[in-house]
């Protein structure tokens, strides 16, 4: 039997010490590592005992489970989007290419997000809810502290001032004062008293430092930033910024609110949510007029904002 190395497998032996030697690292100790290490299987690589370990509900109610395991879905979804929009704000030399293909991954996954959101709509008993709901008081997907990031990093933090506010605050403040009169945290707050529920005041504890030093670091990069310093020409890239600000400021606020409408409809009286919002008032888009890139809709589409999306989804 012929027992010389392939020279296919001894060019990669020399180019893998070469690769050591440059850190002055000795390949035999390694190649022995390798000799004794274990092969790889999917459930650890996934870390899968640890992911299913994860869910841990706080009443006996079945139906609890779903709730969780669709947060976390959604959450993994939000650490995508967040990890696409890094990429794009701090490469190295930018190219429309790179922002294009990493737009369509974001649009892909909120487009997931908003066709799922079914799973939460019809995907539960209602009179289960109702009560396992009561067990997780003050907490609410309000504190999402990743879906406030991805709107920090998609625009100027202007844009996400509450509606009332947003043009006193335009022209003379800067991100600090911004940041305080996000639309969020006025929605949040008692008009009359000023008095912030417990949820924001936890949520704000929390993540406030991180929103603010979030605002400041992506100041001059966010999208709508590099969109405009680069590449507002593209016909494409304006295309898929009007799309991501459908799905993250109309169509998915618009599903959500559809479990809103679900769940704590029927007596808004008795079921308060759990942010403390007026939720009927808070939630819907056309209310909170949130949008990333304002300059790219027409006058009529930002007066209308939300509308057509209503109209469709009542249709339907
Ligand atoms: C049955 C399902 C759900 C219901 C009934 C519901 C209800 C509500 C309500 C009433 C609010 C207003 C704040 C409050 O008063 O608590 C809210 C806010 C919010 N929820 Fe949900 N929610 C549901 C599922 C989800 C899921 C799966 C997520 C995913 C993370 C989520 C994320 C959010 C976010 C980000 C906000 C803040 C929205 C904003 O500030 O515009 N919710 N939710």
């Amino acid at each position: 039997m012929d027992k010389s190395l392939d020279p296919a497998l001894l060019e990669q032996v020399k180019k893998l010490q070469q690769k050591y030697a440059v850190m002055g690292q000795d390949l035999s100790s390694y190649l022995d590592g390798l000799l004794y290490s274990d092969y790889l299987t999917y459930w650890d690589y996934i870390h899968l005992d640890t992911l299913l370990s994860l869910q841990n509900p706080k009443t006996q109610f079945p139906d609890e489970k779903i709730f969780i395991v669709y947060h976390q879905i959604t959450e993994l979804y939000f650490n995508l989007i967040l990890w696409e929009i890094e990429q794009i704000a701090f490469h190295e030399a930018l190219t429309e290419k790179f922002f294009q293909e990493r737009m369509v991954r974001i649009i892909t996954y909120f487009q997931q997000l908003e066709n799922s959101f079914s799973v939460m709509i019809h995907g539960m008993e209602r009179e289960q809810f109702l009560k396992f709901r009561m067990s997780l008081l003050p907490a609410s997907g309000f504190q999402s502290a990743q879906y406030r990031l991805i709107e920090i990093c998609s625009t100027d933090t202007i844009n996400l001032v509450n509606v009332q506010e947003r043009e006193a605050l335009k022209e003379y403040s800067d991100i600090g004062q911004q940041i305080e009169k996000l639309y969020w945290r006025s929605g949040a707050t008692e008009l009359a008293s000023g008095k912030k529920t417990l949820t924001l005041q936890q949520f704000e504890e929390k993540y406030l430092k991180l929103f603010k030093e979030t605002g400041m670091k992506y100041r001059d990069r966010n999208l709508w930033k590099l969109f405009n310093a680069k590449f507002s020409q593209s016909e494409l890239l304006k295309k898929y910024l009007r799309e991501f600000d459908q799905l993250a400021n109309v169509l998915w606020p618009l599903a959500h609110l559809k479990s809103a409408g679900h769940y704590l409809q029927r007596n808004p009286e008795d079921i308060k949510a759990t942010g403390g919002t007026n939720w009927q008032k808070y939630l819907p888009p056309r209310f909170q007029k949130i949008m990333f890139f304002p300059e790219l809709w027409s006058e009529q589409e930002k007066e209308e904002w939300g509308k057509v999306a209503i109209d469709r989804m009542l249709k339907n």
